[in-house]
């Protein structure tokens, strides 16, 4: 629970002191002579996310300057782990925005991923609730992004197929939210061959599966998620060199991120009819493996030629994609830790954002930025749909050459999105390579707080 660190008001709290740059010879100039004296003997420039611990007349911890900028959670991040044990509190007016941000950051910030060890860190210093705050919405986006994290952290040999699958049935059944998976063979039976065809080559306790959870009133505007759930992607028979395969226990990152948005749709109890798709596989290397080459028929018809077994997740997301194109939702969004290239074009820390809609497109992009959770869109470009084309199959999963690569797989997915379905496609890192403030290295929800406001701006009462 990273919001266990946030506290009700009441009890002795030290005050934290928020000041932008530009106010701090204002408020210096207010202050009391040591205050004065140790922001000039600091040299504390109020830049955002810095801070200063400020001592009283016998040295004790009278209070704490904050750096802050526009209202965003980073500034508040790094306090959690900097300041000394004990309980604060935030001075003075504040927007409900800055409330917000404020608690986020503090929440965030407390996160770490230590289940697996025996030695835990010493529990960080509380905040208390900012009066201005909207307690619910910060605790879910806290908890989602917690869990996004805890999940994507924890190891494949932990979290398989099975487990992922173990992991919406809880959350269906902490929501009342219903729950449906469809495993191993079964896949073949109920026409799902192309989640099967990624995912046979696994331990049979390991065995692929699309998991479904559905929630709310049939009435509801229909909204679909679907998530990439690849539990480990060793690359298949491509396989990939040990650097580029370390970090793929990641790679069911989208999965984490749909169940993420879920988690606070359910919560909030928004007004609509949720469906969550997740194909849940591992893609390994056995005698039952798919081969470079192989024809994989899929849910839509449409045959599929395996340019190369590591381009696996665009394969098992044209079932998923397929299935929920057919009750045509009135959005259909997915995540996905897609591509390499997405990585080249725009860097580790910004999801590429694709979508068939531009109004879908523009409405995301600015509850992106109004959560302090950016992306950036990149083009469905019509003339690279011929790249796809395949001379044995109707399409290709991987095209010869590899420049465009994050907009071909983009490309690729739009094949099986039914025609007139509103469509936006993520495809994100879901990890950070080094820590910052609020951001430790290791698995990171990205686009989960921007996703689930636009939820939030369409569909609320
Ligand atoms: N899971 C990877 C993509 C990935 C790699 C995402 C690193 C984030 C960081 C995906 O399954 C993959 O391997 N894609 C290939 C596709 C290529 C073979 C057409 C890639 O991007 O290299
Ligand atoms: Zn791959
Ligand atoms: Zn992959």
């Amino acid at each position: 629970m990273t919001s266990q660190y946030l506290v009700d008001p009441g009890g002795p709290a030290i005050p934290i002191q928020p000041i932008a740059k530009e106010e701090l010879p204002t408020w210096r100039a207010r202050a009391g002579a040591i205050a004065q004296r140790w922001i000039e003997a600091t040299s504390f420039d109020a830049a955002p996310g810095k801070s200063l611990l400020v001592p009283g007349r016998n040295g004790e911890l009278e209070s704490v300057l904050l750096g802050v900028s526009e209202p965003t959670p980073w500034d508040w991040a790094a306090l959690p782990l900097e300041l000394p044990r004990g309980t604060y509190r935030i001075e003075g007016y504040h927007s409900p925005k800055e409330a917000d941000a404020a608690a986020l950051g503090w929440a965030l910030g407390t996160y770490r991923f230590e289940r697996m060890r025996s030695k835990k860190e010493a529990a960080p210093p509380s905040l208390e609730w900012p009066e201005a705050c909207n307690r619910p919405r910060v605790t879910a986006m806290a908890e989602a992004t917690a869990l996004v994290r805890d999940l994507i952290n924890t190891p494949a040999s932990d979290l398989g197929p099975a487990e992922l699958a173990g992991a919406a049935e809880q959350l269906a059944n902490d929501n009342e939210a219903s729950f449906h998976v469809i495993v191993g063979d079964d896949l073949l039976e109920k026409n799902y061959p192309a989640i099967h065809a990624v995912g046979r080559a696994a331990a049979p306790s390991r065995a692929p599966r699309l998991i479904e959870l559905s929630w709310g009133e049939a009435s509801h505007p229909k909204v679909t998620l679907v998530g990439k759930g690849v539990c480990f992607d060793s690359g298949g028979l491509d396989l990939k060199p040990a650097t580029n395969m370390k970090l793929m226990k990641k790679d069911m990152g989208g999965a984490a991120h749909v169940l993420g948005v879920a988690a606070m749709v359910m919560g909030a109890k928004l007004p609509l009819r949720l469906r969550v798709l997740i194909p849940a596989v591992e893609n390994a290397v056995s005698g039952s493996a798919m081969r470079p080459l192989d024809v994989v028929p899929t849910r839509k018809g449409l045959t599929i030629e395996i340019g190369n077994t590591d381009a696996e997740g665009r394969v098992i997301l044209a079932d998923a994609l397929a299935e929920a194109s057919g009750e045509s939702p009135s959005l259909l969004i997915d995540f996905a830790t897609l591509t390499g290239a997405a990585r080249v074009a725009l860097g580790a820390e910004l999801p590429a954002m694709f979508a068939n809609d531009d109004e879908l497109a523009s409405a995301l992009l600015a509850c992106a930025t109004g959560e302090s959770d950016p992306l950036w869109r990149m083009p469905l470009f019509e003339p690279y749909r011929k790249l796809i084309d395949s001379k044995v199959a109707d399409i290709t999963n991987a095209p010869e050459a590899p420049l465009g690569g994050a907009i071909t797989a983009a490309l690729f997915l739009r094949e099986f999105v039914g025609d007139g379905i509103p469509w936006a496609h993520i495809d994100l890192m879901a990890w950070n390579q080094s820590s910052r403030p609020g951001r430790p290295e290791g698995g990171e929800a990205m686009g989960l707080r921007a996703v689930y406001a636009l939820l939030e701006e369409r569909f609320k009462k």
